[in-house]
């Protein structure tokens, strides 16, 4: 079973992961997970934290040369900041007198739940966990597991389909999705370059206003074979699963698959991809697909009855606005319990672009999952001998 975790705090010395269950045999392109990381620490309105810091991934087991073994793989990020922070966050006693306190929660952060859950007397250690710093970790691993579902040749992007007000209405194609990734130039990940400049100005207004903005971001999963996840138990239901995964993420507060919100305002018969059936395999761009029933549209995101149906698999993630202001709300003080503003620390404005990428990362951990449980295989050669024998009988359906 792929299983992983992470550990390391915001300001602490490394991030961790650790992932198991990766079939031996997986080349692992070290280049490929650190622009990953790259991508995860793009986007306009990032703050001057991601200036500092240089994610890459150093593995440290379950690698030898270049290629998995089977038995789980660990590997560190450094904290470029940690050395900014070693006197006031030590692992030992150190100096008190150089901790550097949150004396009043933030709304909409975990500060205040955190104090009272883990009985703090302000938030420093709260927002050194909770803080999206983690998801650095998640995207090296879901890298993994992007390098591990090549070998039954899926793929996992994203792109930004909202920023504040300024929204993209419209079905990339796959090369769109593709180029988004070469550019170097991340901006807001929008294909569309004139909604891509509205998000900017959604993005500068909050910058000149001290305020943050949130959004949409969405990610496809391309050429899943029909198959993974299943309606059997809830808990396998691939949608289930994908909601679960996404919306683990810093920030997210809403996950659709498809069109799951347009649905739900509509008749069954606008939404619902009418079936057909084309007696060649290959459509007329010459791609082939698992089966040679057809969709006339994907409104359900590639997944019903909780298993993917052969379309592309879509989840959309909903990002609140960050909620460190530079013009803060009103809170209340740790210690003396009077009103006064939350406290600012250096923040992003805007990281929908970034949640993307995560995004991504926790959709390629979730595929990846499912498809080992299809295809269940120790070694490579043996998840592709299962997966074509697999594809070989549904297209003979
Ligand atoms: C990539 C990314 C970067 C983030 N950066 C910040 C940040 O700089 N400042 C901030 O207050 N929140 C930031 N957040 C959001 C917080 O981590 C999140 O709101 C907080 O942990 C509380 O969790 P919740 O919003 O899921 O309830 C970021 C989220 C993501 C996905």
């Amino acid at each position: 079973m792929l299983r992983f975790c992470t550990a390391g705090e915001s300001h602490g010395e490394a991030l961790i992961s650790v992932i198991s269950g990766v079939p031996a045999g997986v080349e692992i392109d070290q280049e490929f997970v650190n622009r990953e990381l790259w991508r995860r620490q793009q986007g306009y309105g990032r703050g001057g934290r991601m200036r500092i810091e240089r994610d890459t991934a150093h593995f440290i087991s379950g690698v030898r040369h270049g290629k998995t073994i089977g038995s789980p793989i660990s590997l560190r990020i450094e904290n470029r900041d940690w050395k900014n922070w070693e006197e006031a966050l030590p692992v030992n006693a150190g100096d008190p007198a150089k901790h550097k306190r949150v004396a009043s929660p933030r709304p909409g952060h975990a500060d205040l739940a955190g104090a009272l859950k883990y009985n703090l007397p302000e938030a420093r250690y709260v927002l050194e966990r909770a803080s999206a710093r983690e998801s650095a970790a998640r995207v090296a691993i879901g890298a993994v597991a992007k390098l591990l579902l090549r070998t039954i040749e899926v793929e996992v992007l994203s792109h930004v389909i909202a920023v504040g007000k300024a929204a993209f209405d419209g079905a990339p194609e796959w090369a769109q999705m593709r180029a988004l990734l070469q550019k170097e130039d991340v901006l807001l990940s929008c294909i569309d370059p004139e909604v891509e400049q509205r998000m900017k100005a959604e993005v500068d207004q909050a910058l000149r206003t001290g305020d943050s903005v949130g959004g949409i971001f969405e990610v496809i999963g391309h050429h899943v074979p029909p198959g993974l996840g299943t309606y059997a138990n809830w808990d396998e239901r691939l949608d289930a699963q994908l909601a679960a995964a996404v919306m683990s993420l810093q920030a997210v507060k809403a996950v659709e698959i498809g069109r799951g919100v347009h649905a739900a305002v509509s008749f069954g018969s606008q939404v619902h991809d009418a079936i057909g059936y084309s007696p060649e395999q290959n459509d007329k761009n010459g791609d082939e697909h698992f089966t040679r029933f057809t969709r006339a549209q994907n409104n359900a995101g590639g997944i019903e009855g909780g298993i993917s149906n052969g379309e592309d698999v879509v989840v959309r993630g909903y990002l609140k606005p960050i909620s460190t202001l530079r013009r803060p709300l009103e809170s209340v003080d740790f210690a003396t319990r009077e009103p006064v503003k939350a406290a600012y620390e250096r923040s992003d404005v805007c990281v929908v672009p970034a949640a993307g990428v995560a995004g991504e990362a926790m959709v390629a951990l979730t595929l990846a999952r499912c498809a080992l449980e299809k295809f269940g295989a120790d070694s490579v050669m043996e998840l592709e001998r299962n997966y074509k024998s697999y594809c070989k009988q549904i297209a003979e359906y």
